[in-house]
């Protein structure tokens, strides 16, 4: 099989699997992240196809919506992988990335390191801030059935990932725990100009938020 073929039939299993996805999970991640990967990538020395397949392949089936189940998504991503042919050293590459993609309240240890993963990395830590980021952000607060911002649970900085997700805070802590600190995350120069500006439009978009919720005087 050559490599367009392995790519397009990546894409038409993925879009398939993410029929009922989120909104902010759904194919239209995938493919931001797909795009933003193959930019990234173009600034680096590195296997493309690897890159390709973990952006396509990173998000088949997200533990949150899955009963916590953080093995369900690389057993799928094999199999799928084991169908197309794909080498056993290629198949371990691209599930060692997606096993170390996530953020995880940012204390997790990468146990594994390649300029791929890195690159995969940056590429959907981008689609979690910006315009985009914060859309997906109150989307998936809306999911969840949480309030937009309440003054009286201020945003805690301090709070674990696990704390966050069994509380009812409000989606505007979110930002303090994930959003706000991705830009110093970023491993490519790449995504760390990008993620600048971004970031820059996220705080603007706090002043305002804040701003308006005091009212007009
Ligand atoms: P990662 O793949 O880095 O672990 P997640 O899948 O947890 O990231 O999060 C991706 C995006 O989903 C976040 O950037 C955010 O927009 C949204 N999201 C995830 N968890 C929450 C949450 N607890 N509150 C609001 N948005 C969330
Ligand atoms: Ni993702």
């Amino acid at each position: 099989m050559n490599q367009n073929e392995l790519i397009s039939n990546t894409i038409l299993f993925v879009r398939q699997q993410l029929e009922n996805a989120e909104g902010g999970h759904d194919w239209f991640h995938i493919e931001r992240v797909y795009k933003n990967a193959l930019l990234i990538a173009k600034e680096e020395t590195c296997n493309l196809q690897i890159v390709q397949l973990s952006a396509l392949l990173h998000d088949i089936a997200d533990s949150k919506f899955h009963n916590g189940d953080e093995t369900l998504g690389p057993k799928i991503a094999r199999k799928f992988l084991e169908s197309q042919n794909v080498s056993e050293q290629d198949i371990n590459h691209v599930i060692n990335i997606i096993e170390n993609i996530s953020f995880k309240g940012g204390n997790f240890e990468k146990n594994f390191n390649s300029i791929e993963l890195d690159i995969v990395q940056d590429a959907d830590r981008l689609d979690a801030i910006g315009a985009i980021g914060i859309a997906r952000t109150f989307n998936y607060g809306g999911f969840k059935n949480r309030a937009l911002y309440d003054p009286k649970i201020a945003p805690k900085l301090d709070m674990s990932a696990e704390e966050y997700k069994n509380s009812q805070a409000p989606t505007i802590n979110h930002f303090y725990e994930k959003l706000l600190l991705l830009k110093d995350k970023m491993n490519t120069t790449t995504a760390k100009k990008i993620a600048s500006q971004r970031h820059h439009f996220m705080e603007n978009f706090l002043a305002q938020f804040y701003a308006e919720w005091e009212g007009e005087k």
